[in-house]
């Protein structure tokens, strides 16, 4: 980091670029696919927060409330998270929301333009500090086998995905345990996903969005990895069944009441 000279923000973005490194060997990420932004305003100084910004300042598409004055590490747009992995301020940037929460402008490396997913990334996190929760990253990623599974549409009624993926090893619903939401098709970027994305974001820790990809939100971006990948293995163990010829049994409710009550799970 040329503009700021700061251990916690370092270490923030050294697992952004660790996580990002994930996505491209897991196979989710082909070319720029997938985007992450965190927000690190209690990691910077006051002075870091004060830089003059090395861009002109760009509209949001909706007053962020609860974002005002904050900022964000976030993947550019068009991007490679491969590079992201190796190349992490080459490939993403800092932005400040103004005080009015209605535009933004990049405060550090480069002057490197945030994904096209922003508006859907800002939305969840003033969602999410409205409702006084304390969340700090939003993952995007196109995990092959999740988005397979959104292109058959009985999949897409509530609630029989992720219960499917649940029963197919015990530690999916332990990792996950408010489960997979789906997001009915909308078009990439766009306001319409990220409202729609939002109103599944009280009831699920991740949500497919159909025929795209998979959206995870927490305060810490290993975790939102460590949940779509646990989703992904479960989604492998039901394809393995299928492709050796049979629908996999799947623990039962009984089994997965079970756990429930022994994790504590909600
Ligand atoms: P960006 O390169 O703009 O982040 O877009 C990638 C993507 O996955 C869009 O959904
Ligand atoms: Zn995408």
């Amino acid at each position: 980091m040329k503009r700021m000279k700061n251990d916690r923000l370092e270490s923030q973005i050294a697992q952004v670029a660790e996580v990002a490194g994930y996505l491209w060997q897991r196979g989710w990420a082909e070319r720029n696919g997938g985007n992450i932004s965190v927000n690190v305003t209690d990691l910077l100084t006051e002075s870091e927060k004060a830089l003059p910004a090395i861009s002109e300042s760009y509209a949001l598409p909706k007053t962020m409330k609860w974002l005002k004055g904050n900022c964000f590490l976030v993947t550019g747009t068009n991007r490679r998270m491969r590079y992201v992995a190796s190349q992490p301020m080459e490939n993403m940037a800092i932005i400040r929301i103004d005080n009015a929460g209605d535009t933004y402008e990049i405060i550090a490396d480069n002057p490197v333009r945030p994904t096209s997913e922003l508006p859907s990334h800002l939305s969840m996190h003033d969602y999410l500090k409205g409702q006084g929760i304390d969340n700090k990253v939003v993952l995007h990623t196109h995990p092959t086998d999740l988005v397979a599974m959104t292109h058959y549409r009985p999949f897409l009624q509530p609630d029989v995905l992720g219960k499917l993926l649940w029963s197919m090893i015990p530690e999916t619903r332990v990792i996950v345990p408010k489960g997979l939401g789906i997001v009915p098709y909308e078009l990439p970027g766009s306001m319409a996903l990220a409202d729609a994305t939002i109103q599944l974001l009280d009831r699920y820790d991740v949500v497919m969005w159909e025929k795209h990809g998979a959206l995870a939100v927490g305060s810490d971006v290993i975790e939102c990895f460590d949940m779509i990948d646990t989703l992904s293995k479960s989604a492998q163990i039901y394809l393995q069944a299928r492709a050796m010829g049979f629908e996999p049994e799947g623990m039962t409710e009984a089994q997965s009441e079970e756990l429930r009550k022994a994790f504590h799970l909600c």
